[in-house]
């Protein structure tokens, strides 16, 4: 399939992809690559960060990134390839970006069952982080006419393979818990693990649950200089410590935001202040996040 040449280059390249999956249309970029990953979020929109599913092919790879215990292989198992995603240790070397866990020690994980999704993770050879290919608070894709209208302009390729099947996205489950119910329901679950419904928040209201990486440090905003004790955090004209963008790049800025609180809690200073960042694109995603990490 030539469309699958061509997404796999662009993956290769640090771009996006809009490619269907058993459930929805996934937007999919290299989840080893944070610039990339940051180009989903800008393209969707999306005013806060959640963290992505990885998508591998195969058990075997999914278990070079995350750490599986023997409750995770037993669904593994029963349910790969197809609409179940594990939440599990990501491991030490697992390579992924820390934008597609939004910082978390966790990494939700699935091996879909889809020729055309399948087909992109063995052509480019690389993890695929990828929500649902639609904008920001739209509903999820079924056809790729929907993302065509949803993201338009905004995705440079769109592999059409047909409707996906399930038409919901899918189950995901943290050790014994359900926390989104999907195509892989909770009886089907129960035939090989018995297993607890929990919260089902974040399907309402995905930036409101606590599924990102909190800075343990007292953080300020739009700081245009270090005070006492303090770890800049600059962003293009204001330079820190350490550099969410020199050249000003919101792009690059989210791309590299959870490293940077990160370093931040690393460092020898108490407290964490960041320089300003515009609120236009995913600059809203950056500021709604770090408003939500100086306000705990
Ligand atoms: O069917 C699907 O799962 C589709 C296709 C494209 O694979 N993808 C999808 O992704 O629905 P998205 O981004 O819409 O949903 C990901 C969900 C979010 O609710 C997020 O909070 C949760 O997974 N999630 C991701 N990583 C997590 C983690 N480490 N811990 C807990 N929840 C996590
Ligand atoms: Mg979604």
């Amino acid at each position: 399939m030539a469309a699958i040449q061509e997404a796999a280059a662009l993956i290769r390249a640090g771009g996006i992809v809009a490619i269907p999956t058993e459930t929805v249309y996934g937007l999919a970029a290299d989840a080893r690559d944070s610039a990339a990953v940051a180009r989903i979020y800008a393209a969707k929109g999306r005013p806060s960060f959640n963290p992505l599913i990885v998508h591998v092919p195969d058990a075997a790879a999914a278990e070079r990134i995350a750490v599986f215990d023997a409750d995770a292989r037993v669904l593994a198992a029963a349910f790969w390839p197809g609409p179940l995603t594990l939440v599990l240790p990501i491991r030490a070397d697992a390579g992924i970006a820390s934008l597609v866990t939004a910082g978390l020690d966790t990494v939700a994980i699935r091996v879909p069952a889809h020729r055309a999704m399948q087909a992109l993770l063995a052509a480019s050879e690389a993890p695929l982080a990828a929500p649902s290919a639609n904008a920001s608070n739209a509903i999820s894709p079924t056809h790729a006419a929907h993302v065509a209208a949803s993201l338009g302009a905004n995705v440079p390729l769109i592999v059409d393979d047909g409707a996906t099947t399930a038409g919901v996205e899918s189950t995901i489950v943290a050790g014994r818990t359900i926390l989104r119910h999907g195509p892989v329901t909770a009886e089907m679950l129960g035939e090989v693990l018995p297993v607890a419904s929990g919260a089902t928040a974040h399907v309402s209201a995905p930036g409101q649950l606590a599924t990102h990486y909190a800075p343990r440090k007292p953080l300020r905003l739009d700081a245009v200089a270090a005070g006492h004790d303090e770890w800049l955090i600059g962003f293009g004209a204001i330079t820190g410590d350490d550099m969410l963008s020199s050249s000003g790049d919101v792009v690059e800025a989210a791309a590299r935001l959870f490293d940077a609180l990160h370093r931040a809690d690393a460092s020898s200073r108490s407290r964490i202040a960041v320089a300003p960042v515009p609120e236009k694109g995913i600059g809203a995603a950056i500021n709604d996040r770090l408003r939500r990490a100086a306000t705990r």
